[in-house]
């Protein structure tokens, strides 16, 4: 098993830039696990496949799981199905809103876990974010991280990214947005929102991006040569 770093933490805490940050750093992969639930989210609003119907689910999941894709545009990290690049598509506010509902379907969650653990085990490092990693995806990750911030802070963060994607969104729909999402994540039954035991748990309120980046980076140092010994 090659070195695995999981970050996990309610919306809008800063993981996935964070996990992105590290990732670059640390010279190892990143997957944006909340990326693949959107993408399974925007597929079945365009294909008008609901949740409770197990059998459109169940053949849209066989179809789309093995096309699901990371790729380094620009820099950035994107997600493509085949070679369709959902990046932009996957972060509006339609998806945004009916993504826990995808999210906390069982079908869903078996069929991305087991693309998660795949790709983590065909990369010789990798930094993952979502909700459940340290507590089911990488059970055994090397360093888990979970990251909070408040809720206005988050918000905030959330509003900035998506002004700067070129939306225009409310600050104060927001905010009732991330703690309804907030809520159906910690209150579902399968892998809720929680921090691993072995967790590290950072607030971020008051920190920059750069700080949290600094942090996580030396701890996984220390966790790496920690290992060699
Ligand atoms: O991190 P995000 O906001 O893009 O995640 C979108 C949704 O996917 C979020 O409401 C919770 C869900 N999710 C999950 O249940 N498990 C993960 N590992 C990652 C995300």
């Amino acid at each position: 098993m090659g070195f695995q770093v999981a970050i996990d933490g309610p919306a809008g805490a800063g993981k996935s830039s964070v996990a992105r940050g590290v990732a670059q750093v640390l010279q190892i992969s990143y997957v944006d696990t909340g990326a693949m639930y959107r993408s399974v989210t925007y597929l079945a609003l365009l294909q008008g496949v609901q949740a409770s119907n197990t059998c459109q689910l169940e053949k849209l999941l066989h179809q789309i799981v093995t096309k699901i894709d990371f790729q380094v545009v620009q820099g950035e990290q994107h997600l493509f199905l085949g070679d369709m690049d959902l990046s932009d598509s996957i972060r509006s506010q339609e998806v945004t809103r009916n993504v826990s509902t995808i999210a906390a379907n069982s079908l869903v969650r078996k069929y991305l876990v087991q693309k998660q653990r795949d790709l983590a085990l065909s990369w010789p490092g990798v930094v993952m974010d979502g909700r459940d990693i340290g507590t089911h995806v990488l059970l055994h990750a090397n360093v888990k991280f979970f990251l909070t911030a408040s809720l206005e802070q988050r918000a905030k963060r959330r509003y900035d990214e998506l002004v700067k994607k070129g939306f225009h969104p409310s600050l104060t729909e927001l905010m009732g947005d991330i703690e309804r999402r907030d809520q159906m994540d910690i209150e579902r039954d399968l892998s809720p929102l929680r921090p691993a035991q072995d967790a590290i748990i950072l607030d971020t309120s008051c920190l920059t991006q750069h700080e949290v980046i600094e942090m996580v980076v030396a701890l996984c140092r220390l966790r790496m040569t920690q290992g060699e010994a």
